[in-house]
């Protein structure tokens, strides 16, 4: 298939990866249908408007959609490239659950047509494109060898996601030679950085690795801070000492790690490698109990400030994304740390200012940092957002900046 302007493409999955890359590929007067199966999605986008926080997005979907290049919908059409981003979440024993993957696939399967391109973007556990491969052609047989498959894992750091869609590397990887050709045909139309072709297997091990290392990294840092407050030591001013050494780059220590990849992605190894996946496990280990510990620490202030005062402190809690300056809340340490302590009984004030107070779904009551700092009698800063820079001083920093 010849990779132009006038290709028609279907991007499965409108989150947080797939609106984004939808509404580029739209940009570039390319028709393009975006498929969600939840219809207040779909209607959000028709109407040119976005559902997730992210710079530049919503001015891009509102062009595209004004001009027609973008649409929405709740079920799939006939179309040339059929992209999909949906969820890959962990199920309760760390195992992948690729049943978003299998039932994106499914509702794609009966629109394929002979030249047709299948791409996986959502991060898989190595084998997934394989496995979908086979489904494809198990039901659709008359399709083997006339249709192209590829893998392409997505990359971006949320909050600068319409630069790194454009700018970034891509590892692409077919299940067969011609497959990875019209793969990178088709990213070529939207990416400016280079595109790498590799086949399915390590394009999906890429995505996995790029995450797992920077869990580990975290794990270290995590774990210095730990070992830094028992030894009365300030963690930061010692990172900061350390990295004058012209080969050391020890990353920051934090509330623990968080997010829908480098606090997931790294189980998809260790669930298939659980003899080899040491370090990748251990890093794992260390950084959710980083979580807890902060969580002890908060309830030791706590106490120490009731012997004191007879009476249970109200506690300030600045931030509850899973990072900086975002509104993402998936397997968030801060919300997690907030959550448990208001379940052991704790009086908690969330600051979170990247959320509405009305709609943050966590059920928590969110209050200013004006009110916050009025109200609390014990603050801690557990994200480290862009507006908690100028916090006071007697706030317990677990984030740096
Ligand atoms: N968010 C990131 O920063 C990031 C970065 C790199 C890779 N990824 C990966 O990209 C994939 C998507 O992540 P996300 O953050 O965009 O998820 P998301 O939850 O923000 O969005 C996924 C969307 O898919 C929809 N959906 C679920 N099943 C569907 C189906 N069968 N058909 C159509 N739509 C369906 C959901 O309703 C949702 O709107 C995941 O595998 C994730 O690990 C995410």
């Amino acid at each position: 298939m010849q990779m132009n302007n006038n290709i028609k493409v279907i991007m499965m999955g409108l989150g947080y990866i797939g609106l984004p890359t939808a509404a580029l590929i739209a940009s570039k007067g390319i028709s393009v249908l975006g498929v969600d199966v939840q219809q207040k999605v779909v209607d959000t986008i028709n109407n040119g408007k976005i559902h997730i926080v992210e710079p530049e997005l919503d001015g891009i979907v509102k062009h595209d959609v004004d001009r027609g290049y973008l649409k929405a919908a709740i079920t799939p059409q006939k179309a040339d490239v059929f992209l999909v981003a949906v969820p890959t979440p962990f199920k309760g024993d760390h195992q992948p659950d690729l049943s978003y993957v299998e039932s994106a696939t499914q509702m794609i399967l009966p629109q394929l047509e002979e030249g047709n391109l299948f791409i996986i973007e959502s991060t898989s556990p190595v084998g997934t494109t394989e496995k979908m491969t086979n489904l494809i052609f198990s039901e659709r047989p008359e399709l083997k060898n006339k249709i192209y498959i590829a893998y392409c894992p997505e990359r971006v750091l949320p909050g600068n996601v319409i630069y790194e869609l454009k700018n970034n590397d891509r590892a692409i990887g077919g299940i067969d030679e011609a497959s990875t050709q019209q793969a990178c045909d088709f990213y070529r139309l939207f990416v400016t950085g280079d595109l790498h072709e590799t086949n399915a297997r390590t394009a999906e091990m890429t995505k996995l690795v790029e995450n797992a290392s920077r869990d580990v990294q975290i794990a270290f840092a995590n774990e210095l801070s730990m070992i830094c407050d028992e030894a009365d030591i300030d963690v930061w001013e010692l990172i900061n000492l350390a990295n004058k050494h012209p080969r050391v780059n020890i990353l920051q220590p934090g509330t623990g790690v968080g997010g829908h990849c480098i606090a997931v992605d790294p189980w998809f190894i260790v669930s298939e490698f659980k003899e080899k996946a040491k370090i990748i496990r251990t890093a794992r280990e260390i950084n959710n109990y980083k979580t807890e510990w902060v969580i002890e620490k908060i309830k030791n202030k706590a106490l120490e400030f009731e012997l004191k005062e007879g009476r249970k402190p109200i506690i300030a809690c600045f931030g509850l994304a899973f990072k900086p300056d975002i509104d993402d809340l998936r397997e968030s340490p801060a919300l997690h740390v907030v959550q448990s302590l208001i379940d052991q009984g704790l009086e908690v004030l969330a600051v979170e200012p990247n959320i509405n107070s009305q709609s943050n779904g966590a059920g928590l009551n969110i209050i200013s940092m004006k009110d916050a700092l009025e109200q609390m009698d014990l603050g801690f800063k557990l994200v480290g957002h862009k507006s908690f820079r100028k916090l006071p001083e007697d706030i317990v920093k677990f984030v740096n900046g």
